[in-house]
């Protein structure tokens, strides 16, 4: 696994397991299979009502709990200091651990600043490892860390080959923060996994285009967590370490870039 050193020294790997829609018992038996096959770092939110399975499944890994990167979200009824606070808390009961690698505020509420000062205790204290925002656009963002007082470890956003965002990409390295990439595979839209530039690029390393299109975004600095409850397709996203894309491979993907959220969010 590929590690990438986070603005307060914190160590993150670069591919982590996407959770979205990963729930009940088989939710837990796909975590846990993710960490049998290598993955160490599990993305989850209160909002996807599957902590618990992700707590649950680190302990049956037998993996050391400091092997293991978790990171969760709060969202809107946390949208208050008192509120995130308690929040906090909840998480680490539902994780069933002592601390959270990563704690991000999952959208731009209006509140986000009162939250943070809630983050910014508990990172004090030691339950948290490192703290984040997801979902801020360049003015958010710039809004946000005039007045924060930690700026964000990481930006988790929308971020695949048809908007890569990079304008925002360059704008949080000047600040120091890790951008990190949701769904890198579109969730499936615009087929991308046939995407014919993506199919000719993977045929030339006998690779998928899924794991292109990873690359691709590894290569250009972001963090990605893709989702699969799929075995094979799990071990294909991890697998990705043994070819790099060329400056031209880039150029072509590059020009798939239509500057536009296909989600709608920004
Ligand atoms: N911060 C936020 O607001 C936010 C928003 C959305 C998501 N997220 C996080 O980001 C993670 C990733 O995003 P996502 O789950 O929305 O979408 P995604 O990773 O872009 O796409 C997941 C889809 O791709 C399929 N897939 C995965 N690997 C594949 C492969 N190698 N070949 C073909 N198909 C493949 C999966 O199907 P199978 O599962 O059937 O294999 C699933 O349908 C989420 O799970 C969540 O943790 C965060």
């Amino acid at each position: 696994m590929k590690y990438l050193t986070l603005n307060n020294g914190v160590q993150m790997p670069i591919v982590g397991f996407g959770t979205w829609d990963v729930r009940g018992k088989n939710g837990k038996r796909s975590i846990l299979e993710a960490l049998e096959i290598g993955y160490r770092l599990i993305d989850t939110a209160q909002m996807y009502n599957n902590e618990d399975i992700v707590g649950k499944a680190v302990l049956e890994s037998g993996l050391a709990r400091e092997e293991v990167f978790l990171t969760t979200k709060l969202y809107r009824p946390s949208t208050s200091y008192q509120n995130a606070k308690a929040d906090i808390e909840k998480s680490l009961n539902n994780l069933q651990t002592n601390y959270i690698d990563l704690l991000l505020i999952h959208e731009p509420y209006e509140n986000a600043l009162e939250m943070y000062e809630a983050f910014k205790e508990a990172y004090q204290d030691g339950k948290l490892r490192a703290i984040g925002i997801s979902n801020f656009d360049t003015k958010k963002y710039e809004k946000f860390i005039r007045f924060c007082g930690i700026i964000p470890a990481v930006n988790q956003v929308e971020s695949h080959v048809y908007y890569p965002q990079f304008d925002l990409k360059k704008q949080l390295n000047t600040r120091g923060t890790q951008m990190q990439s949701w769904a890198s595979f579109t969730e499936g839209r615009k087929n991308i996994f046939a995407e014919p530039i993506l199919l000719q690029i993977s045929a030339k390393y006998g690779k998928t285009s899924a794991q292109v299109v990873l690359r691709y975004l590894i290569q250009n600095g972001i963090a990605v967590i893709p989702k699969s409850v799929h075995r094979e397709r799990m071990k294909q996203n991890l697998d990705i370490f043994d070819f790099e894309l060329t400056a031209e491979d880039i150029e072509q993907i590059n020009s798939l870039n239509g500057n536009r959220s296909l989600f709608g969010w920004y």
